[in-house]
């Protein structure tokens, strides 16, 4: 009898709109991954990633970080992931800084989406920013998540050429659009391909 693959199980983490949580819930509804993803779960009550994943027919989930210690709702999501049986987590705009502790949980199984070219422009407004700098070329990043503020190692980088006219939000709106949403789907496929490899014995 074939031996049946066991397919990876994702979780998205989003706190916002979630316009790069819906590129990637298009690509598992199309099946270009053999994946699953199982939950779409935020921090923020009536984020509109929820109705995204609504959208989608993807079970969305609440677990509101208000008012709670890091490590409390840290605690409350550990165990929700892993009731949820989720082996990888899709941080798409996920506005928390994860602890060392839930690191280590998720060790290299952490991917996230970050609207500058990395190593410029780690935090926060990165589009504004890059702008700002009067940069020609900007871009997107997806990267693994480590314990620094943008800093894990790259695994797909997408550019595009700044046009003068459009100011701060236009680029933006075009870095999303035009990077964020193509490339974090490329991205997840390419860590699904590396899953899939076989390890090699040293
Ligand atoms: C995106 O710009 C992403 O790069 C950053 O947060 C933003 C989230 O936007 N990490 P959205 O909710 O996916 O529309």
């Amino acid at each position: 009898m074939p031996v049946r693959e066991e397919r990876p199980r994702f979780a998205i983490i989003a706190s916002g709109r979630g316009s790069n949580a819906d590129a990637l819930m298009r690509t598992f509804a199309r099946g270009a991954f053999p994946a699953d993803l199982v939950a779409v779960v935020t921090n923020v009550e009536g984020a509109g990633v929820l109705e995204r994943a609504r959208e989608h027919g993807v079970p969305g989930r609440v677990l509101v970080s208000k008012g709670m210690t890091r490590e409390a709702h840290e605690e409350a999501l550990l165990g929700l992931l892993a009731e949820l049986g989720v082996q990888h987590l899709l941080l798409a705009g996920y506005l928390r800084i994860l602890s060392p502790y839930f690191l280590s949980r998720f060790s290299g199984r952490i991917l996230n989406i970050h609207p500058s070219l990395l190593p410029e422009f780690p935090g926060l407004q990165g589009a504004e920013r890059q702008w700002k700098a009067g940069r020609s070329v900007v871009g997107a990043t997806v990267h693994f998540v480590d314990s620094g503020v943008d800093t894990g190692p790259v695994i797909l980088q997408g550019s595009i050429d700044v046009r003068g006219d459009e100011g701060p939000d236009g680029l933006a709106q075009r870095i999303l659009t035009e990077v964020e949403h193509v490339i974090y789907p490329r991205a997840v496929r390419l860590f699904v391909e590396r899953l899939r490899q076989p390890v090699e014995s040293p």
